[in-house]
């Protein structure tokens, strides 16, 4: 465990952010992260992990904790099911390749979605009519303060849609390190429900499909829609799809009756914020080296050198449109640094 300092974070925030830290420490093992939460000389830390969360919007002057704790074990194999536990710095796209090639089912609609596999519960990511909670069993964390590590059940997650109780009351107070899935092994639940992927499908010749065909839909898709972040600085979806009330909702269609939508409950509707974003002119547009996507209004981009800030002022402006224009809130997925 080595302590460096001055260190750019550009390659650890999938946004491309230049912004540096003054002290950076990787952490490779469980043990070595209690350690690192010890270290007095560094009063101020903060827990980096894939990065493709987050707009850092400006230095972060802490010891940064980039966690790397790698490891996938298969806890017990039953009749249909395997349990497996994963350490919080496997990729997580990589990871769901990893149960792909071993027919284990469940995650495959997830693919592509960027990040590790210890940050997924946080937001209960999710994609093409599947959550991480589905096949969630449950997941252990490091509490900062003691570096005791508790275990929180499905329940205790208190999941929702893009939230959990470590974004609610247990924020800044846990570091999760291992998150236990249940998958099957046979008789998969084949899940083609959201509508593009049938279409994907279809265009692919495929009538049967197996979920190593889901997966590759899923991919196709995303990389369609999607910039890689490899090649263009992003978040995923910067801004969470607004959930309105039904009467707002009535108000709402009864003047735009094309746009799109998902009926949530008997109560609430979710409005496609991309949609709305794109209603407002943003799609494709760039300002110096900070853009709106073109292919999907939803996601912001930076197109080399953009700084955090730049992007968080693109991003209030886009929010402030939608809100003029549609009298809807809309507010960021991502974690805003700073
Ligand atoms: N739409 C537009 N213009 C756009 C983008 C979208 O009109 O620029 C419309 C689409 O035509 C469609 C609707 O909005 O009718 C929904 O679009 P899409 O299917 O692309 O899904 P989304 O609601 O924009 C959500 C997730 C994505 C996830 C997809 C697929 C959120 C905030 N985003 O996007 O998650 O991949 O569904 O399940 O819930 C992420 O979180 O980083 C992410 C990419």
């Amino acid at each position: 465990m080595q302590v460096q300092e001055n260190i750019s974070l550009k390659k650890y925030n999938t946004f491309g952010i230049a912004a540096k830290a003054t002290y950076f420490c990787e952490i490779n093992s469980v043990e070595d992260l209690a350690k690192a939460l010890q270290l007095e000389e560094y009063p101020d830390k903060f827990i980096l992990s894939g990065g493709s969360n987050m707009l850092i919007t400006k230095d972060i002057d802490a010891l940064v904790l980039y966690l790397n704790i790698k490891g996938i074990t298969v806890i017990a194999e039953e009749e249909n099911n395997v349990i497996l536990k994963v350490m919080a710095g496997e990729n997580w796209h990589q990871m769901v390749l990893w149960t792909l090639k071993r027919n284990y089912g469940g995650l495959e609609n997830m693919s592509l979605i960027p990040g590790n596999t210890g940050t997924a519960p946080i937001q209960n990511i999710g994609a093409y009519g599947v959550e991480l909670k589905d096949t969630f069993i449950s997941c252990e964390a490091m509490e900062i303060t003691t570096q005791h590590i508790r275990t929180f059940t499905k329940e205790e997650c208190q999941f929702g849609y893009r939230d959990s109780y470590f974004k609610n009351e247990g924020k800044g107070k846990y570091i999760i390190t291992a998150v236990t899935f249940c998958l099957t092994t046979n008789d998969h639940i084949i899940n083609t429900s959201y509508g593009a992927i049938e279409t994907q499908l279809e265009k692919d010749g495929i009538t049967d499909p197996t979920i190593r065909d889901i997966s590759n839909a899923v991919i196709a898709i995303r990389k369609s829609k999607l910039p890689d972040p490899a090649e263009l600085g992003n978040s995923g979806s910067f801004f969470k799809n607004p959930m309105v009330t039904k009467p707002e909702f009535e108000k709402f269609s009864a003047s735009y009756p094309e746009a799109p939508y998902y009926k949530v409950s008997e109560e609430f509707y979710k409005i496609p914020a991309g949609w709305l974003i794109e209603q407002c002119g943003y799609k494709g547009k760039r300002f110096g080296d900070a853009g709106v996507h073109k292919n999907q209004a939803l996601v912001l981009v930076n197109y080399a050198n953009a700084t955090g800030s730049e992007i968080l002022n693109l991003a209030h402006r886009i929010i402030k449109s939608v809100h003029e224009k549609f009298g809807i809130k809309i507010s960021p997925e991502v974690n805003i640094i700073g």
